[in-house]
């Protein structure tokens, strides 16, 4: 709390030092001297409202969505002139969009990549400009971000989110074994491979099972690039293909969660009776399906607290402050 304080008052100060915005209400009435300073002066410099850029790895994403309007209101609410961009899920369309940002002269960058690995690209560009780069949500490497000084990253750690998905089944009254084979049989339903947030929560909600002492067997492992179409296409092979058989479908995110929901009801089974769900994001729907048991979980990804971190982070880039390499928000396990 106190952190977070400090930082609206950092924020505060930035605000009006680097005279971002210049909104009305950024700048207090009462500044006499400077008004009658500034009719005799030929001409000060106008009040420039910050320009931020903001690229998107795709608008169509459940979770992004809520994440960049977040951002943008955040970001506007601080004075700042910000434009955020579609990436249209192609990499070369949003290195495009970066470059058009740099040379319309935005102060600074925050970047959602479209893939983890262009981060050495983004980074080069906007370092020959001298223009900070803030990343969110999709992790570029360590090495990558210790090229440029004036770049950060502002996500989750996806560790602790496969974890908790784990401990919610390990804490069910059966332990995630419905059919009382003494295993537990699960569909993980991946969302983009090449992505951390995938790999760690495909990798640690198993682990947290198997640090809990419980049996596992993967059934049906199948990307779906975090798509609802897609996460209720895959459900319905894995049913079609394994019926009784699974105990558990994993997805890494609720939007792939809900699309798989689809496949259990049109394949017959109940959630909380014959089979287990879980997700991640916490999407509004979702929380109420929880409550409702139709969901046994899901894992709060906190787009409000990472959109304002992230927001934070370009104040203090703007205002030349060193930024960390990381800022973490925590996650949140949501059950009934
Ligand atoms: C994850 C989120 C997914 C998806 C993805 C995009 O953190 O859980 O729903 O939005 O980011 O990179």
């Amino acid at each position: 709390m106190k952190k977070l304080l400090a930082l609206v008052l950092v924020c505060a100060l930035a605000l009006t030092m680097v005279a971002c915005g210049g909104s009305a209400a950024s700048t207090p009435a009462s500044t006499p001297a400077a008004e009658s300073t500034s009719t005799a002066a030929p001409e000060a410099p106008a009040d420039k409202a910050l320009k931020v850029g903001v690229c998107i790895y795709k608008f169509d994403d459940n979770f992004m969505t809520l994440y960049r309007q977040e951002l943008e209101s955040y970001l506007k609410g601080l004075g700042c002139d910000v434009t955020v961009v579609d990436g249209k899920n192609d990499q070369a369309e949003q290195t495009n969009q970066v470059n058009t940002f740099i040379a319309d002269g935005v102060d600074v960058l925050v970047v959602n990549l479209v893939q983890s690995s262009a981060a050495t690209t983004v980074i080069e560009a906007a370092k020959a400009a001298d223009i900070p780069v803030v990343f969110i949500n999709r992790e570029p490497t360590a090495e990558d971000l210790a090229t440029y000084d004036k770049c950060c990253y502002v996500g989750a750690d996806a560790r602790q989110s496969g974890t908790f998905q784990g401990e919610i089944i390990a804490a069910t009254e059966n332990k995630g074994d419905f059919n009382g084979n003494g295993v537990v049989d699960y569909v993980m339903i991946i969302g983009d491979p090449e992505n951390v947030d995938a790999q760690y929560r495909t990798e640690f909600s198993i682990k947290a099972l198997t640090d809990a002492g419980l049996k596992v067997n993967e059934l049906f492992a199948q990307r779906g690039d975090w798509d609802q179409a897609k996460g209720q296409e895959l459900a319905n092979t894995a049913l079609t293909q394994f019926g009784d058989k699974i105990d558990v479908i994993f997805c890494n995110n609720d939007g792939m969660a809900l699309g798989a929901y689809q496949a259990i009801v049109s394949n017959g089974r109940t959630v909380g009776k014959d089979i287990y769900l879980v997700g991640v994001d916490a999407l509004e729907e979702c929380q109420q399906m929880v409550k409702d048991g139709t969901m046994t979980g899901t894992v709060l990804n906190d787009h409000i607290g990472q959109s304002h971190q992230a927001g934070d982070c370009v104040m203090l880039a703007a205002k030349g402050d060193k930024l960390e390499k990381n800022y973490t928000v925590d996650y949140v396990k949501v059950v009934a």
